[in-house]
């Protein structure tokens, strides 16, 4: 087992990875836990959950919503939960957002911990301390940052994931290894049928290596003021397509990328060398479907999002494998450049 840990100012959060999940309780009080999934963790889980009681919400993004949090924190009311309670997440990305948002609110916030359950949770998002939900459209626009005080990531559990689920955390997988882990990058290339027969010892490898990354960015930088910005490579575009064509997150963060590889090109931080193999590498997952969404759309969408931000959009380029710059750039030169690729 390896063990990770995230120091902030505020708090310390530890990452467990390859912990067996059913040896959880040593992490937990002993009494005043309340567990936070979804149907589909809890009809495969429920079994082996420890002996608390269990609110569950419907899988998927719809969940992410403030009915949802004021919903569950009145079950916590309902079970008598005070300042003294603990939230228990067991699930992906959705459910360890919510449960890390309801801890951050209810009573000013109480104690809490993941069980994160999909790949592209165990490799990104339940590492880190963002949590949220959305409003409308907009995703993630009401939240806080706040470290869970562990997060435990069991490969095993990943042996029950839908393919196209495994896929999309695969992705997330290859964003760090672009921007921050060179010998990442190199194993992934070279290790393609062990990750998809899902090699336990090999994930816990590349999950470690992943979230050791990701540590070292929140470390230094949690509020994204700065460093921990090159974390949404191939985030500008992949976001407008997720939300124009409804797929998985990972899917078009992998379409992101590879617009994102071809400007990183063509502003020359990355070789057409480099270039090929960041394509070949999403390709050889099946990543990428060259379903681009019309320029018209993309411009709509990456405006909207400017809109969020407030300020002028950061653009992640890939600085070689392995490592990312950030550069301020306005609308129009990300959607002109996403025309000329579109032209070729
Ligand atoms: N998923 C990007 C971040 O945690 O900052």
């Amino acid at each position: 087992m390896e063990r990770i840990f995230i120091n902030t100012p505020s708090t310390k959060s530890e990452i467990l990875v390859g912990h067996s999940w059913e040896n959880l309780s040593e992490l937990l009080p002993e009494t005043g836990v309340v567990i936070i999934t979804d149907d589909n963790i809890l009809k495969i889980y429920r079994k082996k959950f420890p002996d608390f009681p269990v609110l569950s919400v419907a899988p998927g993004e719809k969940s992410k919503q403030l009915s949802v949090i004021e919903k569950l924190a009145g079950g916590l009311l309902e079970l008598g939960i005070d300042r003294t309670g603990f939230i228990l997440a067991i699930g992906g990305g959705v459910v360890c957002d919510i449960a890390g948002f309801l801890a951050s609110v209810y009573m000013r916030g109480i104690r809490c911990g993941f069980v994160s359950t999909s790949l592209l949770s165990q490799v990104d998002a339940s590492t880190g301390g963002k949590n949220g939900v959305n409003q409308g459209s907009v995703k993630n626009i009401i939240g806080t940052i706040r470290q869970p005080e562990f997060v435990l990531c069991d490969p095993e559990m990943l042996l029950t994931l839908p393919d196209d689920e495994f896929l999309s955390g695969l992705s997330e997988l290859i964003k760090t290894a672009i921007i921050g882990d060179r010998v990442l990058f190199e194993f992934i290339e070279n290790s393609r049928d062990e990750i998809l027969n899902r090699n336990t010892e090999l994930l816990t490898m590349l999950i470690t290596r992943a979230v050791n990354f990701k540590s070292i960015v929140v470390t230094e930088d949690e509020r994204e003021t700065g460093l921990r910005r090159i974390l949404n490579f191939g985030h500008t575009y992949g976001h407008a397509i997720e939300l124009e064509r409804g797929i998985m997150h990972g899917f078009a963060v992998a379409l992101g990328m590879e617009l994102a590889t071809a400007f990183s090109k063509k502003m020359g931080y990355l070789s057409a060398d480099e270039a090929d193999r960041i394509v070949r590498i999403l390709n050889a997952f099946n990543l990428l479907d060259n379903k681009f969404i019309p320029a018209e759309d993309m411009e709509k969408l990456i405006v909207h999002d400017k809109k969020k931000a407030g300020s002028s959009i950061h653009f992640v380029f890939a600085e070689g494998i392995g490592q990312a710059v950030v550069r301020k750039m306005a609308v129009s030169e990300i959607t002109d450049f996403y025309r000329e690729f579109r032209k070729k």
